[in-house]
C-alpha cells in the first residue's frame, strides 16, 4: 500500500552506510575501468546506486540520448529492461548489460507487437505513438516513440488530427487533455502510479495546509487534476530546483525523493510513495556481478531493431519538452 515518508537530505546515505558500501563501490569502479564501462542509472534507483555507482543519472529520455553520446564500450543499465533495449537500439555496437533480467515493467508487459498490428488494422492510416516503456517488438510496429517528458510534443509533431497512443492510458489521457489531436487509447497502466488516488491527494492537501503537489503523468486523471505540476522524473527534479519549495509532495516512485534531496537540501519531501518492484531488482551487488561476468547482455533481433530504432530516432529528433 501507499506509504507516507518524509525525506531530508541528511537522512540519505549517512557516512557509516557509505563506509560499509565502500569495498563494493571500489570493486565496481575497478571493473568499470577494466571494461571501459559506465553505469547509467534511472532516477528510481536506490540512493546507493544513484549517488555512489552511477556515472550518469536521468529519466528515460536522458538514458536514450546517453547511449548515442557515450564513448564507453559497455553500458550497465541500472534501470528496467526496456531502458536497456533502448540503449542497445541506439548503440548496437556497444555491449549493453542489465543486471537482472526480471527487471521488467507492467506497461511493457501489457502490449505485444501483434496488438499494435491489430490496432493499425482497426484504425487504418492513423499513426501509432508508443511510450518507450515497451518492448523493441512493440516499438518496431510504431511510427514514433515518446517518453513522459515529450509525449505532447511528439503527438503534435506529427501534424495529424488523430493518433493511436499505446500503452499507458493515463499518459495518453493527460496528453489528450492538452491538445486538439484526438487520441485513441490502449488500456495499459503503471502498477506504481495507478495506485495514487485523487481522493487521498485531496485529503493530504486538506490536512497539510494546501501542500504543493507534483506528479508523474502515469498517474490517474483525478490525481493529475490535483497536482500543481505534472512532468517526467526529470521535469519534477527541475521543478523542485527552480521553485525551491519548503515542502513538496512528490507523487512517484519512493527513491526519487531520496535521490533529489541532496541537490535540494532546503526542501522537505512529504510523499505518499509506491515502490516499483522491477526497479528494485537492481542492486549494487548485481551491478558488480554484471560487470564481472558481463551478463546479462541485451540482444535484439536485427529485423525488429531496424524498425524500432527508426521509431526511437524520430522521437529523439523531437527532443525534450520539460
Ligand atoms: P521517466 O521517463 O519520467 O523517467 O519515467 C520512467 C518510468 O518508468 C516512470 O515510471
Ligand atoms: Fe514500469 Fe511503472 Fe515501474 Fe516505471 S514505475 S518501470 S512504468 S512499472
Amino acid at each position: 500500500m501507499t506509504t507516507i515518508q518524509i525525506t531530508r537530505a541528511s537522512d540519505v546515505l549517512p557516512p557509516e552506510e557509505v563506509a560499509a558500501l565502500q569495498p563494493t563501490i571500489d570493486e565496481i569502479n575497478r571493473l568499470k575501468k577494466e571494461r571501459n564501462a559506465i553505469v547509467a542509472a534511472h532516477n528510481y534507483m536506490t540512493p546507493d546506486i544513484y549517488h555512489l555507482a552511477a556515472d550518469i543519472t536521468g529519466d528515460s529520455l536522458a538514458l536514450a540520448y546517453l547511449a548515442l553520446e557515450t564513448d564507453a564500450d559497455v553500458i550497465v543499465l541500472a534501470g528496467v529492461h526496456f531502458m536497456a533495449e533502448t540503449a542497445k537500439l541506439m548503440s548496437p555496437q556497444k555491449t549493453v548489460l542489465i543486471p537482472d533480467l526480471e527487471a521488467g515493467c507492467s506497461l511493457a508487459d501489457n502490449i505485444t507487437g501483434e496488438d499494435v498490428r491489430r490496432l493499425k488494422e482497426q484504425y487504418p492510416g492513423v499513426p501509432v505513438v508508443t511510450y518507450v516503456n515497451t518492448s523493441a517488438e512493440v516499438k518496431a510496429e510504431s511510427d514514433i516513440t515518446c517518453t513522459s517528458s515529450n509525449a505532447l510534443a511528439v503527438v503534435e509533431s506529427l501534424g495529424v488530427p488523430k493518433v493511436i497512443f499505446t500503452p499507458d492510458m493515463y499518459l495518453g489521457k493527460w496528453v489528450a487533455s492538452q491538445t486538439d489531436v484526438e487520441v485513441v487509447l490502449w488500456e495499459g497502466s503503471c502498477m506504481v502510479h495507478e495506485r495514487f488516488t485523487g481522493e487521498e491527494i485531496s485529503d493530504y492537501k486538506r490536512d497539510m495546509g494546501d501542500i504543493l503537489v507534483i506528479a508523474h503523468p502515469e498517474s490517474p486523471p483525478d490525481v493529475l487534476d490535483a497536482a500543481d505540476y505534472v512532468g517526467s522524473t526529470h521535469g519534477m527534479i527541475n521543478w523542485v530546483k527552480r521553485n525551491q519549495p519548503k515542502q513538496v509532495m512528490m507523487l512517484t516512485e519512493c527513491s526519487m525523493a531520496d535521490n533529489v534531496a541532496e541537490a535540494t537540501p532546503d526542501t522537505e519531501y512529504v510523499r505518499p510513495c509506491n515502490l516499483c518492484p522491477h526497479m528494485k531488482k537492481i542492486t549494487l551487488e548485481n551491478i558488480e556481478t554484471s560487470l564481472e561476468t558481463m551478463t546479462h547482455q541485451v540482444e535484439i533481433d536485427e529485423d525488429i531493431a531496424v524498425r524500432a530504432r527508426e521509431a526511437v530516432s524520430r522521437m529523439l529528433e523531437v527532443g525534450r519538452q520539460d
